[in-house]
């Protein structure tokens, strides 16, 4: 699987943690994130993840931030994405199998690294239930398109 993701200062060696996991498990991650713990603008992170994935460049994100909120407000304000600020493996699945997830955000102050990693392996193992969900998300989804109007 293909993956990006983003962090900010707040969450420099949880994001190189999850990076490590990842690439064990054999799969491709583009780091969009910052590597140093110097002040940064999650926006920027999450903007840079959200389009890689909306333009289909990899097959999901991740970003993690502080809280995970700014990421996730953030990350939203990009067509076609749909980020879930999760808490718990439980949350991440059900954002993928419900809500067709395509970024998962997290906080790195609000929950420890062991289950921002269950989070991720449950987001990125889950698929997408589809039947009835599959009329829930292009209701959200048809939300953009009246951003204008
Ligand atoms: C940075 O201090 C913090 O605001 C950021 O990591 C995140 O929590 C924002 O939502």
């Amino acid at each position: 699987m293909k993956i990006a993701i983003g962090n900010d200062h707040a969450a420099v060696e949880e994001k190189q943690a999850v990076v490590s996991a990842l690439q064990a498990l054999g799969h491709e991650v583009s780091n969009f994130g910052t590597d140093t713990f110097d002040s940064t603008d999650y926006p920027d992170y999450a903007a840079a993840v959200a389009k890689a994935v909306a333009k289909h460049d990899v097959d999901l994100g991740i970003l993690i931030c502080g809280t995970g909120i700014g990421m996730s407000i953030a990350a939203n304000k990009v067509c076609g994405i749909r980020a879930a600020l999760c808490h718990s493996a439980l949350t991440a699945a059900k954002s993928r199998e419900h809500n067709d997830a395509n970024i998962l955000c997290c906080g790195a102050r609000v929950i420890d690294l062991a289950t921002i990693q269950e989070a991720v392996k449950a987001f990125i193992t889950t698929p997408f239930a589809a039947g009835r969900h599959a009329r829930r998300v292009q209701k959200m989804m048809d939300l953009e398109a009246q951003c204008d109007q």
